[in-house]
């Protein structure tokens, strides 16, 4: 149920605002309270009438009218909802959103405002495919605007393709899923490091480790769970790409820097990758032959510390930088070593003594280390980790969304 929870509803002038009318009934139904912005376009499609008799509300169409000012001004508007959304989103809307434009109610409505909003696309195939829309829909979702649909199908201009509206009860679906989920990283960016990294000795060999990137890929779900925007750097794994996170593959310790780098700037920073700590220097473009002078010496140099270099950041360090540290011994000494060394805020140290099946399976012991003291996790899934690890994540940054 929506009981007393606040919609406001945009709808723009595109044919699938018939739909529109259709989902302010199941709002209304669920018991949510819903007052409505039309554009001026989209008088042309339903009437504010329909719309004002179904959300048993006044309409709102005019930035200028005086009446509408001094009833309800725009800041009121956006600030009296619990979730905005926009259906249909037409591109022309969704171009001005990305663009901060307020030349309309319903643009100045969505640009004075820090509640979360949601857009239910319309639009024909081809403008859906262009590659101004894709810019626009993929600054907007950088900025966690939320989304839902479009599908694919006959579109009212005649043509097959994606573009047409989701279903009013889609559309209902993704607005109670909003409400009952968790949103405290919503508007934060997250880096997450995961997997083993690949050392190149030929073309055809490598050198590396057992990382599963299953706690990696574990965490950057939690996080991504939780709304935060998430990029999840990572080598390569049998693990799924969680829903809603951005995989940046890499192979190299070096390649997986520059792709740390080139995802800042980020709020939070957890890098759970298992670094190789040495490549082998001048890696041979040929494959390696036998050729009876005995097998080759291959010598190692140094990696970045990616960990290390993130946290040490001037400008753009991350407000929270979490790493790693397998442990088989005096694991919180050491752990508390590497805090220090490596300058980050919080380690997560774990045993990986064999035995302990951390690496590969399924559970792990932590101890979180930061600069207060040490908080002893009970054993757990790593999915549990994950969680645990994203929930004291948001009670340090807050939610941008109030
Ligand atoms: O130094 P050590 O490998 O034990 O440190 C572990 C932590 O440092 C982990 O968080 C790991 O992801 C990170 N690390 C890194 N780059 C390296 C080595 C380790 O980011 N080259």
């Amino acid at each position: 149920m929506l009981d007393g929870r606040r919609v406001l509803l945009i709808i723009a002038g595109g044919i699938a605002a018939y739909k529109s009318l259709e989902l302010i009934r199941r709002l209304r139904d669920r018991g949510a309270r819903v007052r409505c912005v039309m554009t001026r376009a989209a008088h042309q499609f339903v009437t504010p009438l329909a719309v004002a008799s179904l959300s048993e509300d006044k309409v709102y169409s005019d930035l200028f009218s005086l009446t509408d000012e001094s009833e309800m001004g725009h800041i009121r508007l956006s600030r009296e909802a619990d979730l905005i959304v926009v259906a249909p989103a037409t591109a022309d809307l969704i171009a001005r959103m990305a663009a901060g434009l307020a030349d309309d109610l319903a643009a100045t409505a969505l640009l004075a405002s820090d509640k979360p909003v949601m857009i239910a696309p319309a639009m024909n195939a081809q403008m859906w495919a262009h590659p101004a829309t894709e810019a626009n829909l993929a600054t907007l979702a950088r900025r966690g605007i939320l989304r839902v649909g479009p599908g694919a199908g006959l579109l009212a201009c005649g043509e097959v393709g994606l573009g047409r509206m989701a279903e009013p009860a889609e559309i209902l679906a993704a607005i109670e899923a909003f409400f009952v989920a968790d949103h405290r990283l919503a508007g934060r960016r997250a880096l997450v490091t995961s997997g083993p990294t690949r050392e190149p000795i030929d073309p055809v060999r490598y050198l590396s480790n057992y990382s599963s990137g299953k706690q990696g890929h574990a965490i950057a779900a939690a996080l991504a769970a939780l709304g935060a925007e998430t990029v999840l750097v990572s080598g390569p794994t049998q693990e799924r790409t969680p829903p809603g996170v951005c995989l940046v593959a890499v192979e190299s310790a070096r390649e997986m820097l520059a792709a740390c780098e080139a995802a800042l700037p980020v709020d939070v920073a957890v890098m759970a990758a298992a670094v190789a700590d040495w490549r082998v220097e001048g890696a041979a473009a040929q494959k390696l032959k036998k050729n009876g002078e005995g097998a080759p010496v291959l010598r190692l140099v140094e990696n970045p510390d990616i960990l290390a270099t993130i946290a040490r950041r001037r400008n753009d360090r991350p407000a929270l930088v979490v790493g790693f540290a397998a442990e088989t011994e005096n694991i919180i000494a050491n752990a508390r070593a590497k805090r220090a060394k490596k300058g980050c805020d919080w380690v997560l140290a774990n045993d990986v003594s064999p035995g302990t099946g951390t690496f590969g399976g399924d559970r792990n012991t932590i101890h979180l280390v930061d600069a207060d003291g040490v908080e002893d996790w009970p054993v757990m899934t790593k999915t549990e980790v994950a969680r645990r690890l994203a929930d004291r994540i948001a009670a340090r940054l807050p939610s941008r969304i109030h």
